[in-house]
């Protein structure tokens, strides 16, 4: 019964490390990304720890969250780090123009965001502002953050951090080809090179300098960037959403959709594999050792807002459909982890494919969340390459494998295994040949759901959560996997 698979795991040819900043997830000044999402203030009805809120800082802690990027997205290219600083109070109040127009407070500036990185065990990757800043602001919000002495070192101690603080990376502006500026990739690799050239950070200590990159399949973006600018360089972006029913503007319901809609947005996932193929060989024009590493540092599910929400929050359901584009994209970075060295999924909380949606005190995962719960042994593990020859799974015009999958073995020393099944009707049986493995035993989790549109609500909010599978034998160096429809399932091999 069911449509079988099978897949050869190379354990004998092992692959390149799936970075953990793969795992990077995105927080913008957007609707309740930050204010109500993370940051409650001086809310006492609502739990928190100078500010930050403790039932969110908690279920992020538990997923190891390795870097959070901050302050946006298109806020970064309009962001002032100076009215961020000193006592709140006193710090001006400003129109968010991107993002609904509603008021930003600037109560989260860089001492509350480096203080959320502490929370959460997280380091940092902020953007800087090359839409309208200079490169002088930004050259000093590096200075405030990492230098050890100097003015601008002894405002940071009067604001209350003495030490400087790590700066691992730094986003060269953001989307210069949109909201970040309207710009020609020839200006945008002017401007980036002239603003990358005044960031500079302490003996002894690197901040990755990461350029805003191409949007979706602008090859041409990669190419002069990397032609003009790589020197500069240590990361080039790239953006690409999923977005179903005919792309933009996103117009899809994030919960009550057919299996058509279904499809259209798994098709749609695939589609990053063949855009980091596409820009990795622009890249290996410029740069054949893989020095400079693409960060997708914005990928995710982008469908119309949820009834009655402000349009300009983004703010989305997340179902278990949701769950297979996070599986689908981790696998598809771990094929292609000797380039892809950071990943942000857009966005962490109440903002499009959000790990986690509050509404006032109450907060609920997502079957998102539980898809990066499930990959955390991926986490600066060892790729193994797989191959997978899946039947394919279509409906109407969407054609795709019925499987996806990818294994690591993990700094534990041993081998997990994801694997997806996209098909919501068939089970689909999948046989693993395990080439310079000997494992004995094997047990695993699933991620499934009674429907393809299931998801978690303030009321109900453990519809789509992860449960043990028992679904998988091993024998005589064969893995044999029996995937229910419309599943995520991880295996641990011992
Ligand atoms: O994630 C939402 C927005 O999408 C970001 O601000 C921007 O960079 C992108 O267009």
């Amino acid at each position: 019964d069911g449509k079988p698979t099978t897949a050869t795991i190379h354990a004998d040819k092992p692959g390149p490390v799936y970075d953990k900043r793969i795992f990077t997830q995105f927080a913008e000044h957007l609707g309740h990304g930050i204010y109500g999402g993370l940051w409650v203030g001086n809310d006492k009805s609502i739990p928190n720890t100078n500010g930050f809120r403790n039932d969110v800082v908690a279920a992020l802690r538990n997923l190891s969250v390795p870097v959070i990027r901050w302050p946006g997205g298109c806020f970064a290219d309009e962001y002032h780090w100076r009215e961020g600083i000193g006592p709140r109070n006193k710090r001006p109040v400003k129109v968010n123009t991107n993002w609904g127009g509603v008021t930003e407070p600037n109560a989260v500036g860089t001492h509350e965001f480096y203080e959320l990185l502490r929370q959460v065990g997280a380091e940092a990757y902020i953007s800087g502002n090359v839409g309208n800043g200079t490169p002088q602001e930004m050259a000093e919000w590096v200075e405030y953050i990492t230098a050890p002495a100097g003015s601008l070192a002894e405002e940071r101690g009067r604001n209350g951090h003495k030490e400087p603080w790590a700066l691992p990376s730094f986003g060269i502006g953001n989307e210069l080809w949109g909201c970040g500026g309207n710009m020609r990739a020839e200006y945008a690799a002017d401007v980036t090179k002239r603003y990358a050239t005044f960031i500079k950070v302490p003996a002894g200590t690197k901040t990755v300098k990461i350029a805003a990159g191409a949007n979706g399949g602008d090859y041409n973006w990669t190419e002069v960037l990397m032609r003009e600018a790589s020197k500069q360089l240590d990361a080039l972006s790239l953006h690409y959403y999923t977005i179903p029913q005919g792309g933009w503007p996103p117009k899809a319901d994030p919960v009550n959709f057919d299996e058509t809609a279904w499809a259209d947005t798994l098709a749609a996932t695939w589609r990053m594999d063949e855009l980091i193929t596409g820009h990795s060989k622009v890249m290996d024009k410029y740069d054949p050792e893989k020095r400079v590493f693409l960060a997708v540092d914005e990928w995710g599910t982008w469908y119309a807002p949820d009834p009655g929400t402000n349009p300009g929050f983004l703010r989305q359901q997340n179902t278990l459909r949701d769950a297979l584009v996070a599986s689908i994209n981790l696998d598809i970075f771990a094929k292609h982890a000797d380039r892809v060295r950071m990943s942000a999924i857009a966005q962490m909380v109440n903002v499009l494919q959000a790990m986690i949606l509050t509404d006032g005190k109450k907060m609920i995962l997502t079957p998102t969340y539980h898809v990066f719960e499930m990959y955390k042994p991926w986490q600066d593990a060892t790729v193994l390459p797989i191959d997978i020859a899946s039947p394919w799974y279509s409906k109407d015009k969407f054609v795709m494998p019925a499987v996806s999958g990818s294994a690591v073995r993990g700094k534990d020393g041993k081998v997990h295994v994801g694997l997806s099944n996209l098909d919501p009707n068939q089970t689909n049986t999948v046989t693993v040949k395990l080439d310079g493995l000997s494992a004995g035993g094997v047990s695993g989790r699933i991620l499934t759901a009674p429907a393809i549109n299931s998801h978690n609500t303030f009321d109900a909010p453990e519809t789509v959560k992860p449960a043990p599978f028992t679904g998988a034998q091993i024998s005589g160096g064969t893995l044999s996997v029996t995937l229910p429809p419309k599943s995520v399932v991880v295996l641990d091999l011992q």
